[in-house]
Order: C-alpha cells, then structure tokens, then sequence
C-alpha cells in the first residue's frame, strides 16, 4: 500500500515571526503522528528556519522551485545543490502559477525534475489543466503531454523518485476544489499512462491532488483509491487546518 503525503505550499507568504508561530503549531500538531508522511515547502530565504525548526521532527521540508542548472551565470536562480545544502527532501517543480505566471514550457519543467533527481531531491511535479481546456475536453490530453515531457527526459523509471501532484488550475486558490470523482478520474488516467510504460512504478507513485483541499474535504479526496495525499496551499498558512488535513490522511 502507498504510504500517503501530505504537502504544504505557502507559495510567497510568511515572514519569520509568523512562520515562527506556524511551524510551531504544525509541529505540535503533528508530534506522535507518523501514519502518512508529511512536508512543508517554503520561499528560499526560510529554508534555515524550516530546517533550524523541523530537523529531529516527522516533517520535511522543501522549496518551491529550482533552476534546470546545477551552477552558472544565472543571476537570481537556485540550484538544486542549494536546496539539499539546506536539508531539502521535496522541491516542488511546474506549479501552474510557475507555468502561468512565469512561462515554464514542458521542456523547462522537464530539465528541472531531473536537475532534482540528479541531486537527491525528491521533486513533486505538477500537473494540471486550466478550466478552458477542461470544458474543451482536452484534460487527459493535456496532462498526458506534461507528463510525458517529464517521461521523455528523466525515464520511466526515474518517476519512482518523483511526487506527481494534479492540480487542475481552476481549482487553485478559487475554493473551487475538484470533485473526489473528478479528481481520481484524473489521477487514474496518470496512473494508468504510467503503468503503460512500467506497471510497477505506477503501481508505487505517489499523486497527491492539489486545489483548494479544506479539512471539510480533505478525506472524502484522500478516500479515493489514485489519490494519495494533498498539495495544500491556503489552507497550510493556517497550522490548524494544515494538521486536521494531515489527520485526514491518517485514517
Ligand atoms: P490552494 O490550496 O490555495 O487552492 O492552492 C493549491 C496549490 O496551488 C498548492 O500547490
């Protein structure tokens, strides 16, 4: 049986006294729960704190981005060595706000799951369609494109050291969250385009869904049998919420 993972996304918010006061709650929240497997991926400049605080505890850490070169010229970027400098486990890799907003193609999110994987990081990559493609009836054929970019650089078999995580856009921050049905349609077609190239890595992927996941629905989403675990954003800026969606993923 998959183990399941629940993440935190604070994307850009938190400063040091209130990240202070959150990880605090988080893990006092979390302290004696190991049933499923928990992390928080926070902005750059807190990768100390998270790792002053989390170290010895049942939460990981992680970074939100990082760049497809291992070193350079590349003023402003953060490789991969950085992150694990810091403790890193998780980087999150082509959030749809990183694609949107920051025109990451296919390629570029491709070439930075592998500059993950070659440095140990566990990257948790997403996918997801925004709502136009949806009503267009393309989601698979979206998602499968992604994915297979991904596929097509690092291998099959390199996605047993990734995290897949479905996010589709138009749930994102809109408190519009996908439906447990449609949300495991979504992930059984990853799962099944997976198993297509190798049944066992598929069988052993971790997909966690993404998008406006609540601790009012947290664990109808967790119930589902291709869904295992969460990529929270909103609701991890509030250590309360975050620990009842983790405890969700418990039981
Ligand atoms: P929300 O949980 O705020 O909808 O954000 C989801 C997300 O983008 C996590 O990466």
């Amino acid at each position: 049986m998959r183990r399941k993972l629940v993440v935190g996304n604070w994307k850009m918010y938190g400063r040091l006294a209130s990240n202070k006061s959150l990880l605090e709650g988080v893990i006092a929240g979390l302290s004696g729960m190991n049933a499923a497997a928990y992390a928080v991926c926070v902005p750059y400049p807190y990768l100390h704190q998270a790792q002053e605080m989390l170290r010895g505890t049942s939460v990981a850490w992680g970074a939100q981005n990082l760049s497809q070169f291992a070193e350079g010229a590349y003023t402003a970027e953060v490789a991969a060595g950085m992150l694990t400098d810091f403790g890193c486990r998780y980087v999150i890799v082509g959030h749809s706000e990183r694609r949107g907003l920051f025109a990451e193609s296919n390629e570029t999110v491709a070439a930075k799951v592998d500059a993950a994987i070659k440095s140990g990081l566990t990257p948790i990559v997403c996918l997801g369609e925004t709502l136009a493609e949806r009503e267009a009836g393309i989601t698979e054929q979206v998602v499968g494109a992604q994915l297979d970019a991904v596929v097509s650089v690092v291998g099959v078999a390199a996605l047993a050291k990734t995290v897949i995580a479905y996010e589709p856009v138009w749930a994102i921050g809109t408190g519009k969250t996908a439906s447990p049905a449609q949300a495991q349609a979504v992930h059984a077609f990853i799962r099944q385009r997976v198993a297509q190239q190798d049944g066992q890595v598929a069988q052993g992927l971790c997909i966690l869904y993404g998008g406006s996941v609540k601790p009012n629905n947290a664990a109808e989403l967790f119930s589902m049998s291709d869904i295992d675990g969460g990529l929270i954003g909103g609701a991890s800026l509030a250590a309360n919420d975050f620990v009842a969606i983790c405890r969700a993923a418990q039981n």
